[in-house]
């Protein structure tokens, strides 16, 4: 299932002169760690806020900050440097920089290889508040949106002048996951996934409840990974206190009824359900709207099995295309397919539930019409971008 590893992408940072410079040190280090090959190019004013030592440490390689750079022979660095970037992202991007890009100046080094690129260029402003508000600024935003440049941001919150409002820089980690998504292949472009992920928690009384360790990574993992590959992405969420991923809309759920409940609110208007949620079997028949007070007696819960969400999706008269998962603790494969078979999955994840549940990686079996294909251990982030790869393939099949 693994493919011939690509050459890393390369990415051109070019940092200009902000507060929000020293920043752009860790968008290098998250870059560099991710494999990613970085090449930095400062602003003469970028270089009064960090050196470009900095830089060069972080990223492995010189930095240029000036036209006339020795060490390019030909001395055309405007040339040299953009060629082979497979995009410019500019850190901040001041409202000086923003306008001459607007206006196609050409007379430093940044400027000069922004016009020269043939490359996508995506620019994250920072600026105080009221700079960004002046009507000039939003014209030259306007314009770079009008030719193409992909303007990240900015955020709202406080400023490092003491102000309030918008003009911070998105953060090092925000700007990379776009980044990251950024460069994904496109596989769901124009479909709609809904996503379960996280545990159920099934109430004893007014402070007690049956749950599981489910922390959501997977499901949230899958979110993230469908959003990248261009889906209009929901997710219900069982209790978990993970981030929702930017541009995902989520729905927080407690008990599996109230899962089955927002699942069916929902349904109507998607293509494709990827059920990571570790939903509890049963429920407790009649929950105390008290805390129960502690006594010498032995306490006897009634339960009550909850209804299978996915198996309903999936006997629906016209279902979404479904993805199942199944997290077993012996007999994985057998007991899997089991599964699949029996609630109609097209797709179904199989994983060992004792080091899959709450950790940060996973080691997964596909299982499908075609057999069972090994995912082998990696971050949660990479096995979700092979499902969506995988569910993808199989779904234009299915609707063909
Ligand atoms: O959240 P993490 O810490 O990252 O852990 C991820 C995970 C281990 C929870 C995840 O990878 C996983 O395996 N999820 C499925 C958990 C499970 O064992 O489900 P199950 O075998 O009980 O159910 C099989 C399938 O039916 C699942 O897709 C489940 O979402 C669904 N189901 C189950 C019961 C129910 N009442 N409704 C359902 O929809």
């Amino acid at each position: 299932m693994r493919e011939a590893q690509p050459r890393p992408k390369r990415i051109l940072l070019g940092v200009t002169g902000g507060v929000a410079a020293y920043k752009a040190a860790e968008l290098t280090r998250l870059f560099v760690k991710a494999g990613y090959d970085v090449q930095v190019a400062m602003s003469e004013a970028a270089t009064r806020f960090v050196t470009p030592a900095t830089f060069q440490a972080l990223s492995g390689r010189a930095v240029f900050t000036d036209l006339w750079d020795n060490r390019i022979d030909n001395h055309m660095a405007h040339i040299d440097l953009p060629r082979g970037a497979d995009l410019i992202l500019v850190a901040p991007a001041t409202a000086d920089f923003m306008f001459k890009i607007a206006h196609g100046a050409a007379d430093d080094l940044l400027s000069t290889l922004c016009s020269a690129r043939d490359c996508p260029l995506l620019v994250a402003p920072a600026m105080n508040r009221q700079m960004w508000e002046n009507p000039p600024n939003l014209r030259n935003v306007a314009q770079l949106e009008q030719d193409g440049v992909i303007v990240l941001g900015p955020d709202q919150g406080e400023q490092a002048c003491g102000e309030t409002g918008f003009g911070r820089m998105l953060e090092p980690e925000a700007l990379f996951e776009y980044v990251e998504a950024f460069f994904q292949p496109k596989y769901l472009q124009g479909s709609r996934v809904l996503i379960t992920a996280g545990p159920t928690f099934e109430r004893i009384d007014a402070v007690r409840g049956i749950t599981n360790s489910s922390s959501g990574k997977m499901g949230f993992a899958i979110a993230r990974a469908a959003l990248e590959a261009g889906a209009e992405v929901t997710v219900i969420a069982g209790p978990t206190a993970l981030a929702t991923p930017a541009g995902v809309k989520r729905i927080d759920v407690e008990s599996s009824k109230d899962m089955l409940a927002a699942v069916n609110a929902e349904v109507a208007k998607i293509d494709i359900f990827v059920s990571v949620a570790a939903v509890a079997d049963y429920y407790v028949l009649n929950p105390s709207a008290q805390k129960i007070k502690k006594d010498a007696h032995i306490l006897t819960l009634e339960l009550a099995p909850n209804p299978d969400i996915l198996a309903n999706v999936a006997g629906l008269a016209a279902p979404p295309f479904c993805v199942g998962f199944a997290a077993e603790s012996e007999n994985l494969l057998e007991y899997a397919e089991q599964k699949r078979r029996r609630k109609k999955l097209p797709l179904l994840v199989a994983n060992q539930v004792q080091s899959a549940i709450g950790a940060d990686d996973n080691e997964v079996w596909l299982l499908d019409d075609q057999g069972q294909h090994k995912l082998p251990r990696a971050p949660k982030q990479e096995i979700a971008r092979t499902i969506v790869r995988h569910a993808a393939k199989l779904y234009r099949e299915y609707q063909s």
